[in-house]
């Protein structure tokens, strides 16, 4: 199965943002994902509902909103309601974790649990069989078009071989710092949707930027990269 490619809005021209959208859509991007930040969580400050419900107007595609906030269950109803049709929570902002995947789940939306660079694979034991998906952090979260952390990599393959054995569906989102060049073992560790901010919006031509890295997606998966 092609992995799929989220780009980040975090990137893009926020003056056209809807241009840009269709323009990564365009060259086959998967998903939009969009970046919440409260500036608590983490020391950025970005976009909230009502920008995700404009990104929702602007694309068909699932619109995957990363909530890199504190208390996300404040804010749960009102993604949903702007057109988020994944949520993904930081296991280090939330106190219940099971409740808010329950949560997010009965709003209609697959549920995401995200993991910084510095946290675990552990903290996932108990909601894994509960999450629809797990973002995998390759930066330390706040800020597009930083460097990629390559422990990211083996964090992926650990997690990809316990879904494996677990016989679970979870899908496996990679973010931060990701370039062309990254894919090959992306993909080969396990991921299954990989957000680009910078790669693909840093450019000034998110279509072919886009489609650039969607067509590598396309020819990796025809010659299967080795899990
Ligand atoms: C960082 C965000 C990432 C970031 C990705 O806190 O979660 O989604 O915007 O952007 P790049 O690909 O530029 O690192
Ligand atoms: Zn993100």
């Amino acid at each position: 199965m092609t992995v799929l490619l989220a780009p980040s809005i975090l990137s893009a021209d926020f003056g056209r943002l809807a241009e840009e959208i269709r323009e990564a859509e365009a060259g086959g991007a998967g998903l939009v994902h969009v970046d919440v930040m409260d500036g608590h969580f983490v020391p950025n400050i970005t976009v909230g509902p009502v920008v995700t419900a404009a990104v929702r107007r602007a694309t068909k595609l699932p619109v995957d909103c990363h909530l890199m906030i504190e208390e996300p269950d404040r804010y749960l109803d009102a993604f949903a309601r702007a057109g988020a049709g994944m949520v993904s929570v930081h296991v280090e902002a939330v106190r219940h974790l099971h409740r808010t995947v329950c949560a997010i789940r009965d709003l209609g939306a697959e549920a995401g649990v995200a993991l910084n660079p510095g946290t675990p694979l552990a903290s996932l034991d108990e909601i894994l069989p509960f999450a629809d998906f797990v973002l995998i952090m390759s930066v330390n979260p706040g800020f597009g078009g930083q460097a990629f952390i390559p422990s990211a990599l083996r964090k992926i393959g650990d997690l990809r071989e316990r879904i494996l054995k677990a016989g679970l569906p979870t899908r496996i989102e990679v973010d931060g710092g990701v370039t062309l060049d990254h894919l090959e073992d992306l993909v080969a560790a396990g991921a299954d949707l990989i957000v680009a901010g910078k790669a693909v919006f840093g450019n000034g031509n998110p279509r072919e930027d886009a489609g650039r890295m969607v067509a590598r997606l396309v020819a990796l998966a025809e010659h299967g990269a080795e899990r």
